[in-house]
């Protein structure tokens, strides 16, 4: 019965929130107060961590960091604000990674630290062991970053769009933090940060935190991030960046040259971030701008709070891939501000995510639309279950002793048509204040796969007795249970691909009328085919010159399969354009796959290698061996 108040009282609090949150204001919601949440869960074992937040907790880190792009190097101090877990606990263990440890001091005093660093383990690195005095509050860390270090890229100005000044970025989830901050990279410890980030007069430094929007004469930047965050959405970049508003809390930053194809392609946002509100609850973390980065990102997007990072890939100019855009907001809710606990329960983050996506894009651009991006996913579910091993089939995996960059990317569409059928069950509006109030509920906490399953248990009894729940979460496959998302554009572009197959001519098919997603569905529907018939498809379709990243990685997928060697200068160019992983590491292991083709892979990786983020070298060094 307490427990059915306490809800009620979300439910009404998350009400009146969202109305206050209906105008864009850059007014930030403030972290809930303990009455809104339930008391922080106990910390559960994180098998890619060394650190022990069960002991002693990092609660702030102030960073004070020199770029130096002519080293690659950060470098400077970083002050850690630290709690006692277990009264008395003497030691702060830390997560580093190829940082350059030079000196440790104890606050209050400035007293130094006789510190361990421990040998490095290749994946997790190297513990860093603090002693403690009993008064000690803040712990400061003098270091220097490694010119290797895997979060980091530091493009020389030839890898930009402006070709005049370098650019620095970086790429922090999963475990790669630790290789430029000395920090607990756990995702289960949050802390608020400010930092003082000295860069080039001529480059403006942008982080995870409250920007400016305009250069700074002397080069200093200064940030805050007063929400609470895991480690792992610390993040920063510095180059030749310009701004753009699309409305009161949201706006771009990218480099000049992409600027006005940026802020149009994403001029939605503001609406995205109304339609999410409105499914799930008031946007907690103040402005939402988004960063285009060069094209060497190594990711789609990285949902780094307050700042989206964005591979320039997804501007196809039609707006065609802003989904991605949702993706990375609906971060703002799932992730970010409810945390997977460990790596292993990282289908809660994505698999939440993308459900969450999809709604976002139905909201936007209507059911026929997010119909077509649901069945695009299940076509990548199809493809890869079949490449991994049973344990690799579940939602929830036992990452221990893998890199957690590694883990498959099923969780991303198994996990949201897992909540799809929960939808389906419950019935939308049910469904819908479930995942609101559990949003509300945990916010900046982190959840593991045991306490989903509680809190579904708990909120949706007869739901969970009729789905298999265990089966999704911890079994292969796709349960026989699976929703089926229905398009009739779908079917038609499958009957123009069978037609196609079965002899039919090129000519007796009207694209004309079709979105990109109706052209990589079609592509991807394709059967194999003769080299001969695939070069009738480009004649008419011009596939091989596609401006859409998606239809040309597609492409240039099937044409590897189907020998088309037409189309083998256009990987080139492709992979020597971008650094995506997504697409990078797939073409490579499609040309390392061919006998023939591997001279051509290897002549490729040699001028392009040194233009991949450590992310995607390491991929693709993994697949070329
Ligand atoms: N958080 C991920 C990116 C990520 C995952 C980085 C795991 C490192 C480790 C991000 O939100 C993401 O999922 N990006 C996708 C795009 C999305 C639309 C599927 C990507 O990069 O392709
Ligand atoms: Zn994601």
């Amino acid at each position: 019965m307490k427990r059915l108040t306490f809800a009620l009282l979300l439910v009404a609090a998350a009400c009146k929130q969202e109305q206050s949150a209906v105008a864009p204001s850059v007014a930030q919601t403030p972290p809930p107060s303990s009455a809104q949440t339930a008391a922080p869960p106990a910390f559960v074992h994180d098998p890619h961590s060394y650190a022990r937040p069960d002991e002693v907790r990092v609660t702030h880190l102030a960073l004070d960091l020199d770029v130096d792009f002519a080293k690659k190097q950060l470098a400077g101090t970083a002050a850690l604000t630290i709690q006692r877990t277990r009264p008395n606990a003497s030691t702060l263990t830390l997560d580093t990674h190829d940082l350059a440890i030079q000196s440790v001091a104890l606050n209050p005093g400035n007293v130094p630290a006789q510190f361990a660093l421990a040998t490095a383990d290749p994946i997790l690195g190297s513990k860093l062991t603090i002693p403690l005095q009993p008064a000690t509050n803040t712990v400061v860390i003098r270091y220097a970053s490694s010119p290797g270090a895997r979060a980091l890229q530091w493009l020389e100005p030839a890898m930009t769009a402006g070709k005049k000044q370098p650019f620095l970025l970086s790429q922090s989830e999963a475990i790669l933090a630790r290789t430029w901050v000395p920090l607990q990279d756990s995702p289960q410890v949050r802390f608020t940060y400010e930092a003082t980030i000295r860069v080039p007069h001529e480059l403006m430094a942008v982080m995870s935190a409250e920007n400016v929007t305009q250069r700074s004469a002397d080069g200093v930047y200064h940030f805050t991030m007063p929400q609470p965050v895991p480690s792992y959405l610390m993040a920063l970049g510095v180059g030749d960046l310009a701004f753009r508003a699309f409305d009161g809390r949201s706006g771009v930053y990218a480099e000049v040259p992409v600027i006005d194809a940026a802020s149009r392609e994403f001029s939605d946002t503001p609406k995205m971030i109304g339609a999410a509100e409105q499914l799930y609850g008031p946007y907690r973390w103040g402005r939402y701008d988004l960063l285009v980065l060069p094209p060497s990102f190594p990711y789609g997007g990285m949902e780094n709070p307050r700042l989206t990072f964005l591979t320039p890939t997804v501007i196809a100019g039609d707006k065609s891939l802003v989904s991605l855009i949702a993706h990375e907001l609906a971060h703002s809710w799932s992730g970010n501000l409810v945390t997977n606990a460990t790596w292993n329960d990282f289908w809660l983050n994505e698999g939440f995510t993308t459900y969450f996506e999809h709604r976002i894009t139905e909201a936007l651009y209507g059911r026929e639309y997010s119909e077509m991006l649901w069945l695009l996913g299940l076509t990548q579910v199809k493809e890869e279950l079949p490449t991994l091993p049973v344990k690799d089939q579940a939602l929830y995996l036992d990452l221990t002793g893998r890199d957690p960059d590694d883990a498959p990317d099923l969780v991303y569409e198994k996990g949201a048509l897992f909540l799809r059928l929960l939808e389906e069950k419950a019935g939308r509006a049910r469904w819908d204040q479930f995942l609101r109030g559990y949003f509300d509920a945990h916010a900046f906490q982190s959840m593991t796969t045991t306490r989903f399953i509680d809190a579904l248990k708990q909120g949706l009894p007869d739901v969970v007795q009729q789905v298999k729940v265990e089966e999704w979460i911890y079994g292969p496959g796709l349960p026989a249970n699976c929703p089926q998302p229905h398009s009739e554009a779908f079917a038609k572009v499958e009957a123009a691909a069978k037609q196609f197959a079965s002899g039919g001519p090129a000519s007796a098919i009207d694209m004309t009328k079709w979105s990109s997603h109706e052209r990589q569905h079609f592509v991807e529907s394709l059967p194999s085919l003769t080299p001969a018939r695939m070069g009738e498809l480009d004649a008419r379709f011009h596939f091989t010159d596609s401006g859409n990243s998606e239809v040309l990685f597609a492409w240039l997928m099937k044409s590897v399969e189907d020998r088309y060697k037409t189309a083998y200068p256009a990987i080139e160019r492709f992979l020597t354009s971008q650094g995506r992983r997504k697409f990078v590491k797939p073409l490579y292991a499609a040309l390392w796959s061919h006998a023939e083709d591997r001279a051509f892979a290897k002549e490729v990786y040699a001028k392009a290698r040194a233009s991949y983020h450590p992310v995607t070298q390491s991929a693709v060094d993994d697949t070329l061996k």
